[in-house]
C-alpha cells in the first residue's frame, strides 16, 4: 500500500474516532482531552492544548498536553479578534502569520513550542482555539496535515459548542423547575392558610380540612397514586369545604341539630366551594370537582347533584370517605365521638351505598398496617390521638372488614 493511502486511511480512522468521542455522552473533560491526545497521535505533535474563550476575554484550557498549565491564562482574546477572524476566513494560524492574536501573543507562544493556532469557529462564533506545537520528527507541516487539522479541530470545536449549549438548557430548565418548585410551595402554604380559614370559622372541627388532607394523601397513596396525585388529593381535602365561608357562621356553629332551611343553605357549601376554587388555576387537576362532588353518595342520595357511582370522580370519593371518618371520630358540639367498633360498623353498612369499596378498602389497609407496625409512620393513629385505637380487637375488625369488602368487590366483579 502506497505510504499516502496508509495516511489516509489513518486520518479517516482518527477522524471516525474523534466523531464517536465528540458525540458521546460521557465527561465533557475526559472528551476534549481524548479529542486532543487524538489529533496528536494522529499527526505525531509534541504538545497541544485545546482553550475555549470564557468570560472577560480569557482562555481557559479545557486540555493541555506538553505545556505549563498556567500558559493559557496569559493569553487575552477580544471581540475584534473575533471579527477579525470572521472576516479574513482565517481557518488556521502559522506564527508568521498576520493577525492581531498572534501580534499580541507571537513571542510566547514561540518560546513555549506552539507552532498553530488554529481557531474554532462554530456558528460564526470564536469557541477558542486549539495550539499545537512541531511534529516530534521535526518535519514541517504539510498541506494535507494542515487540512487534517482543520477538519478534526472543527469536530472538536462542535464538541465544545454543543456542550455549552446543553449546560444553557440544562441551567434554564433547572432555573424553571426551581421557579416553579418556588411557586407550589407559595401555592401550598396559600391552600394551607385557606383551610385554617375554613377551621377556623367553625369551631368545633378545628383542624378538621387539615386532617382530611391528609386522610385523603394517605388513602390515595395505599391506592398508588403517584407522587402528583398525592399531593393534589392532599390539597383538594384541605380545600374540600371552602365552600363554608360563605355560609352563615351561626349555622355552622350550631350546638344542635339544624332545621331543614339551615340545612339547605349549609348544603350550598359544595356548590359554593366549586366556584371559588374554579378560576383558580391550580397544579393539579379536578381540585374544583372534587370540593364539589365530597357529599355525593353512590346510590344518589347524596347532593349537589345527586351523581351515582361511576359518576362521582374518585377523588371526591377518597375526600368523602375521609371527610366522614373525621367526623365520626372527632367530638361535635351535640354528640362525643363514636367508638371504633361503632366506625367500623357504620362504614361496613355505608359501603357500596355512600363509600366507595375500593376506597374504604385502601384506608382500612393503611391503617391495619399502621396497628401492626407494618408501616414506619403511624400517621392516623396520631390523628386519632392517645388511647382511641388501643383495644385488642382492632387488627381484626380491620382484616374482617377487608376480606369482606374485598370478597363483595370480587363478586361484584365477575357477576357483571
Ligand atoms: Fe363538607
Amino acid at each position: 500500500m502506497e505510504p499516502s493511502t496508509q495516511k489516509l486511511i489513518h486520518t479517516f480512522g482518527a477522524l471516525a474516532d474523534l466523531g464517536q468521542e465528540v458525540a458521546s455522552a460521557g465527561d465533557f473533560n475526559e472528551m476534549v482531552r481524548t479529542s486532543l491526545h487524538l489529533l496528536l497521535g494522529t499527526l505525531a505533535l509534541r504538545r497541544g492544548a485545546v482553550a475555549e474563550c470564557v468570560d472577560e476575554g480569557k482562555l481557559h484550557g479545557v486540555a493541555v498536553w506538553g505545556l505549563d498549565d498556567g500558559l493559557l491564562t496569559k493569553f487575552s482574546i477580544c471581540d475584534a479578534d473575533k471579527t477579525e477572524l470572521r472576516e479574513s476566513q482565517q481557518t488556521l494560524l502559522v506564527l508568521e502569520d498576520k493577525n492581531s492574536f498572534l501580534d499580541r501573543h507571537r513571542d510566547t507562544l514561540a518560546s513555549e513550542g506552539i507552532e498553530l493556532a488554529v481557531p474554532m469557529i462554530v456558528r460564526d462564533e470564536l469557541t477558542g482555539f486549539v495550539l499545537l506545537g512541531g511534529k516530534a520528527s521535526r518535519e514541517s507541516f504539510s498541506a494535507d496535515d494542515f487540512e487534517t487539522i482543520r477538519a478534526m479541530v472543527r469536530h472538536i470545536g462542535v464538541g465544545i459548542h454543543t456542550h455549552r449549549l446543553i449546560e444553557q438548557v440544562a441551567q434554564r430548565a433547572e432555573e424553571n423547575r426551581r421557579l416553579y418548585e418556588e411557586l407550589r410551595a407559595i401555592y401550598r402554604d396559600t391552600v394551607r392558610a385557606f383551610a385554617a380559614a375554613i377551621d377556623i370559622k367553625d369551631k368545633y372541627t378545628q383542624g378538621h380540612s387539615e386532617r382530611v388532607g391528609r386522610y385523603s394523601e394517605i388513602i390515595a397513596r395505599e391506592l398508588g397514586w403517584g407522587e402528583d396525585e398525592v399531593e393534589g388529593i392532599q390539597i383538594a381535602g384541605y380545600l374540600h369545604d371552602v365552600g363554608k365561608l360563605v355560609v352563615d357562621r351561626n349555622i355552622i356553629n350550631a350546638p344542635y341539630h339544624i332545621d331543614a332551611k339551615q340545612s339547605s343553605e349549609l348544603n350550598r357549601h359544595p356548590v359554593a366551594g366549586y366556584e371559588i376554587l374554579s378560576p383558580i388555576n391550580h397544579p393539579y387537576a379536578d381540585i374544583p370537582l372534587m370540593a364539589k362532588y365530597h357529599h355525593e353518595r353512590l346510590d344518589g342520595r347524596g347532593y349537589p347533584d345527586g351523581l351515582v357511582d361511576e359518576q362521582i370522580p374518585l377523588g371526591a370519593k377518597i375526600v368523602s370517605l375521609a371527610d366522614s371518618f373525621d367526623a365520626m371520630t372527632t367530638d361535635r358540639p351535640y354528640r362525643r365521638r363514636r367508638s371504633f367498633e361503632d366506625v367500623v360498623r357504620d362504614l361496613r353498612q355505608n359501603t357500596g351505598k355512600q363509600f366507595d369499596g375500593k376506597v374504604v378498602i385502601a384506608f382500612a389497609r393503611a391503617l391495619l398496617k399502621e396497628v401492626t407496625g407494618e408501616a414506619k409512620e403511624r400517621r392516623i393513629i396520631k390523628m386519632l390521638g392517645k388511647g382511641y385505637l388501643d383495644g385488642e380487637q382492632v387488627p381484626t375488625l380491620l382484616s374482617d372488614l377487608i376480606s369482606e369488602l374485598s370478597s363483595a368487590q370480587s363478586n361484584a366483579a365477575t357477576s357483571s
